[in-house]
């Protein structure tokens, strides 16, 4: 059944594509977790990033703004919400469902319903807050550190809402990141002053104007003073850096 309400991403998806390109070292970790299964269902599909090439792969995305960026190579996808699948009994293989968790309005229910279409293993990318609970952007985006507390959720409270406990697989974020996420330039602070870079993220597009202008001007002013650089300079000699992002294998 398509969305009842504007989905998020209809108002704020608009240019996804030209900065969030599949990383070739977080698509290992989720190929790795997803085996052989097949057909795959991948739910909060956006345009199409990490779904396997080799096998029949379904995507289920609410945002139409989405859907119209997917490439025509791209794998099918219905217009659906997680909490509301249009599938039958374990009609695929495996799940996957890359940063949209913390999207879904009814997350128990969205994972009981990857559970019920799924026969093997449910595979989710995203940011736990136990590992790392904060980071050098929070500092100067508090707007966005709060969203984000409010969006996450623990290993446990995501176990019990499956029913199962996960198999937990850290994916430290490369200091090259190809995909824009928010946690993607941590080692490029400059890139967050970048309209078109923020833009792509949910965590710096959705705060309010007012504290991302805020946030915007302390940052530009310490990268300028080298107040930046004496805080924060050791990160830049690192090749990547754990920031809370696993991927969770839930099942066979
Ligand atoms: C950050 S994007 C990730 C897209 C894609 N998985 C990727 O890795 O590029 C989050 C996606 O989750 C989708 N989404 C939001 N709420 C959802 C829900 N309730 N069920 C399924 N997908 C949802 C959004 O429309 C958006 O496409």
């Amino acid at each position: 059944m398509a969305p009842t309400h504007r989905p998020v991403y209809d108002e704020i998806g608009a240019g996804y594509r030209t900065r969030r390109h599949e990383d070739p070292r977080i698509a290992s970790a989720i190929w790795q977790a997803l085996g052989e299964a097949a057909p795959v269902l991948n739910v909060g599909a956006g345009a199409g990033s990490y779904e396997p090439r080799d096998r029949q792969v379904v995507g289920a995305e609410p945002a139409a703004v989405m859907l119209a960026q997917r490439p025509p190579s791209a794998a099918p996808a219905v217009c659906a919400r997680a909490e509301e699948l249009p599938f039958g009994n374990k009609a695929f293989g495996a799940a996957m469902g890359v940063l949209t968790l913390h999207h879904w309005a009814d997350r128990a229910r969205g994972l009981a319903e990857l559970r019920r279409v799924t026969g093997g293993p449910v595979v989710l990318f995203t940011r736990l807050p136990e590992p790392v609970p904060t980071w050098w952007l929070h500092d100067y985006f508090p707007a966005t550190a709060r969203l984000e507390a409010s969006r996450q959720t623990s290993l446990t409270r995501l176990a019990a809402e499956v029913g199962e406990p996960a198999q937990v697989i850290p994916v430290p974020i490369p200091a090259d990141c190809t995909d824009g996420f928010n946690a993607a330039y941590w080692c490029r602070p400059h890139a967050y002053l970048d309209p078109a870079v923020w833009r792509a993220m949910s965590a710096l597009a959705l705060i309010p104007d007012t504290d991302r202008a805020a946030g915007m001007d302390r940052l530009r002013g310490d990268l300028a003073s080298g107040a930046w650089h004496r805080r924060w300079g050791h990160l830049l000699g690192l090749a990547e850096l754990d920031l809370g992002y696993r991927v969770l294998v839930f099942g066979p």
